[in-house]
């Protein structure tokens, strides 16, 4: 099969097409030929060196794909070759083939291109396991994102403002973005370049601070992040594109019952990833069906541009996902 293959670690110049063998799959696995897949930061962590995929996963970069299955190991139940899916893959998402767990698929709607669907798993998935799972928004709270115009966070708005009633939404965004961000259903945005948000945040919620918080920036938002996180509040942490290093306030964190919650996706076990999946396909998915939710699709290359994907994410000139066509006729 013909995939993107890493001479190295570095650079998007170590990322080149060419020809690999294609994927063993075994008797409870599914083999998917791949219509498209999407880039996701990881992936640029991944091909610096930074990112090693678990034991047992392809190293072939990309954590989602969409397309139809192949070929049927004899013992998964429900599942049939031609059926129209998108997976949540533990690696090998760029490539025309990949092999998925029964349990990480998800069958798209039919008013859902491949394109669109192949920015389903990875960002939804991660958005809704730590607000809803973990962090535990709910009716009436207040949430702050940061980070709006990025996969995780275009989907995160969507999610909060379809399943929580009364949800407050404050985002923060860098300036060219933060007019998008409103449109897609924050109620309030700050500029994190010229802004300091947690006093922002303060002021937005009268001195309150929000119920939840997503962060993926790390050390230097620590402080600030408690600071405008309210009394028994949830800080969930799934990155730390800034610092993974600094001091924590402990007698703030225990005086207002504060939790954080640290959360990584792709190593968690196969059945895990069955559970959220499932919970999911079943909160989530009719929102999908019924027009309600959109993944926001930013630029759509061929598979073998994925170099030119990668330096777009790390230029940060995208809003929301960057879709790579495998199959362009199958878009
Ligand atoms: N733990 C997990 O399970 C998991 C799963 C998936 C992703 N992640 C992590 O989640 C993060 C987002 O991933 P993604 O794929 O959505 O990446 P992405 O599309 O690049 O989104 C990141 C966004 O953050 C914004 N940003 C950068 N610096 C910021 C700052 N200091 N304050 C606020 N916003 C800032 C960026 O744009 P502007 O600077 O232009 O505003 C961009 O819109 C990454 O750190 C990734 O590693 C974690």
């Amino acid at each position: 099969m013909k995939a993107i293959l890493l001479n190295d670690f570095g650079g998007p110049e170590v990322m080149a097409f060419g020809e690999t063998r294609n994927p063993e799959f075994n008797s409870n696995q599914v083999l998917i030929r791949v219509h498209a897949t999407s880039v996701n930061r990881p992936d640029v962590i991944q091909r610096q060196g930074n990112y090693p995929p678990p034991p047992g996963e392809s190293s072939i970069l990309g954590l989602e794909a969409a397309g139809t299955i192949e070929a049927v190991g004899k013992d998964v139940p429900i599942w049939q070759a031609g059926d129209r899916v998108t997976a949540l893959v533990g690696g090998g998402g760029y490539a025309e083939l990949v092999a998925a767990w029964p349990g990480h698929l998800i069958r798209i709607p039919d008013s859902i291109s491949f394109n669109e669907a192949a920015c389903i798993p990875e960002t939804f998935l991660t958005a809704y396991l730590v607000l809803f799972l973990l962090g535990r928004l709910s009716d009436g709270e207040a949430v702050l994102l940061h980070g709006g115009g990025g996969g995780v966070n275009t989907a995160a708005i969507q999610l909060c403002r379809a399943l929580i009633r009364d949800c407050k939404i404050i985002v923060t965004a860098s300036t060219a973005k933060l007019e998008r961000v409103a449109e897609l259903g924050a109620d309030h945005v700050v500029d994190y370049r010229t802004q300091e948000f947690s006093s922002e945040v303060r002021g937005l919620t009268d001195g309150q601070g929000v119920d939840v918080i997503l962060d993926h920036v790390g050390g230097p938002y620590l402080a600030g992040n408690m600071r405008c996180l309210a009394v028994d509040g949830r800080l969930l942490q799934i990155g730390v594109s800034e610092g993974a290093q600094c001091e924590i306030n402990l007698a703030l964190l225990m005086v207002k019952r504060q939790q954080i919650i640290g959360s990584v996706l792709r190593s968690r076990s196969v059945e895990e990833k069955a559970d959220i999946i499932r919970s999911f396909t079943e909160r989530v998915m009719p929102f999908f069906e019924k027009g309600v939710m959109v993944p926001l699709i930013s630029d759509v290359l061929p598979l073998a541009h994925a170099a030119e994907g990668h330096r777009i994410m790390e230029s940060s000139r995208h809003f929301g996902k960057i879709v790579l066509a495998v199959n362009p006729e199958n878009a």
